[in-house]
């Protein structure tokens, strides 16, 4: 490195109880680069992040900012100094609006000290509008979708003119058209100086973006590469340390007959101008199949996974029936009696019990399983989480360790074992590889793939249509909250896909079109 670094990290440990989460790093980050931080689940990408942004305090080692010794005590010491993260886990108060989320803490006021609230509405009005976000800065968060959540998180970074921006996978929320918004923004950002530290499992973003490539592996540093020197093959090579086997999913499954049809079902909006959520949805799930569903963000596929396990906000109307008895439930409970599972796309809000440890986390929709003469055996209980942990390869140092020990991607994992262990018909996934490395997809896949030739339904909702097409005997298409397409194996390609994930739009544009020449 030629000029003087930014950063410096110098011999940084980071020891937690049984765990070396990193171990003697040092590495420097020059003024207006875009380092980024590639690693597998648990790899410490998080905690090293997390230092440099005053998140951890406790640590070995010395880090410098532009040659100076710096010590924070915490986030705001590192703001002050223009260095901002935005979490790999959503970290906003759900019940506060977009605005005062931005702002909070450093709330705009009146000269007479009172709130200025229509100051911070405009203010994050022309910060999520620099992110080309379209939503009302008074909307409550807790009414957004992760992904313009996620985009709220950046406004707020961006608030505070931050210097040094730290991102721990900003995109594994958004489509593929908010990631190239995205981009777009960080080009600008990059444009004026701003040092970017960017941590994602996706290579091709990482390819795309980065001057320089850090490869962290348990705790340590294995390398850092320039990006022109290198590619994608020889990182994933460093990152896991040996060849992944790539998953043959080509030989066909046999699915049998139907566990799952739903017909004309819709889903009211109220108070929207569409007025439905979902419009006369029809299809079929057999067992032993698994069918994707594809859509752009706002398409309605979470609603339509929410609705079959009876946790949509409201009532849907039409037809489910679940191995040929009609159903349409209230409740989760009711769909989880029944036999349906759902893993949700947002861990942290849907899933985890923050206060509980992973194998509670793991076997808490099962606890009746764990009785002995009608008590709760600990022991039983245990026995099954660990079992669980050991199939998925859940990396923790023990299923007692709080669930918050675990990193992101783990976390994902032990909830997906938890509705293993409710032995479902239907297994419903929502976006379930989001934040899992390259490892760990390709178990999942192999797993998901077992399931199935056991005779088990799985739907699931991906953002990336390269894993749908992998993976999937049928792809179901929404658009808008209709059903735009449906391909088999054979026929679906990414073009039909996404042609059909934009009908409805292509369409307007069309009649918009015709409107001007008329
Ligand atoms: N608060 C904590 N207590 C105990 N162990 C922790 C804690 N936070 C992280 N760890 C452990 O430190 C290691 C590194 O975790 P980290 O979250 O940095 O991984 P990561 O590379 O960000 O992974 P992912 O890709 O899954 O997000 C993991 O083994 C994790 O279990
Ligand atoms: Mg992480």
């Amino acid at each position: 490195m030629t000029s003087t670094p930014l950063i410096s990290v110098r011999r940084v440990s980071k020891r937690y109880p049984g765990v070396l989460a990193l171990e003697d790093i040092s590495l420097e980050v020059a003024p207006g680069e875009l380092l980024a931080i590639v690693g597998e689940n648990g790899a410490g990408k998080s905690t090293l992040m997390k230092i440099l942004s005053g998140v951890i305090t406790e640590y070995e080692g010395e880090i410098s900012l532009r040659g100076q010794t710096v010590r924070f005590r915490g986030t705001r010491d590192a703001e002050r100094l223009g260095i901002s993260i935005i979490h790999q886990e959503l970290n906003l108060v759900e019940q506060l609006s977009a605005a005062a989320n931005i702002f909070l803490g450093r709330e705009l006021r009146t000269p007479w000290g009172l709130l200025d609230q229509a100051a911070m509405d405009q203010g994050a009005a022309e910060l999520l509008d620099q992110l080309e976000c379209l939503i009302d800065p008074r909307a409550a968060v807790r009414q957004l979708r992760v992904g313009d959540q996620q985009l709220i998180e950046i406004a707020k970074a961006l608030s505070l003119e931050t210097g040094i921006l730290i991102m721990d996978e900003p995109t594994s929320a958004l489509t593929e058209s908010e990631v190239a918004r995205l981009f777009r923004v960080i080009d600008r950002l990059r444009a004026r100086g701003v040092t970017v530290l960017y941590i994602s499992h996706k290579l091709d973003e990482v390819f795309r973006l980065a001057d320089r490539i850090a490869v962290l592996r348990d705790g340590r540093l294995v390398e850092i590469l320039d990006r022109r020197q290198t590619d994608a093959r020889a990182v994933t090579h460093l990152m896991v340390g040996r060849e992944i086997e790539e998953t043959d999913l080509s030989s066909p499954r046999q699915p049998g007959e139907p566990v799952l049809e739903v017909e004309h079902l819709w889903l009211p909006w109220p108070g929207h101008a569409r007025g439905w959520r979902l419009e006369d949805i029809s299809f079929s799930l057999r067992r032993g199949e698994i069918l994707g569903i594809a859509g752009l963000m706002g398409a309605g596929r979470t609603e339509l996974l929410e609705c079959l396990f009876g946790a949509s906000a409201d009532r849907p109307a039409g037809r489910i029936r679940l191995d040929g008895q009609e159903v349409l439930f209230q409740h989760p409970a009711e769909a989880r009696q029944a036999g349906v599972a759902l893993v949700t796309e947002d861990r942290k809000r849907l899933g985890l019990f923050d206060r509980m440890s992973v194998g509670q986390n793991i076997t808490l929709c099962t606890l009746d399983r764990s009785l002995r003469h009608g008590l709760l055996s600990r022991r039983r209980e245990d026995q099954r989480a660990a079992l669980i942990v050991e199939q998925l390869g859940v990396k923790t140092s023990s299923v007692n360790a709080p669930i918050t020990s675990l990193s992101g991607g783990n976390q994902q994992k032990a909830i997906i074992g938890r509705w293993l262990l409710t032995q479902p018909k239907i297994l419903l996934l929502d976006d379930p590889t989001r934040g899992i490395d390259v490892g760990a997809k390709a178990e999942l896949y192999r797993l998901m793939d077992q399931l199935c030739r056991q005779g088990l339904g799985i739907i699931i909702t991906s953002s990336e249509l390269p894993e749908l097409l992998a993976l999937c005997d049928r792809i179901l298409v929404l658009c808008e909250g209709r059903q735009t397409g449906e391909f088999a194996r054979a026929e679906a390609t990414e073009h039909r896909i996404m042609e059909a994930a934009t009908m409805r739009r292509a369409m307007a544009n069309v009649s918009l079109d015709c409107e001007r020449f008329s």
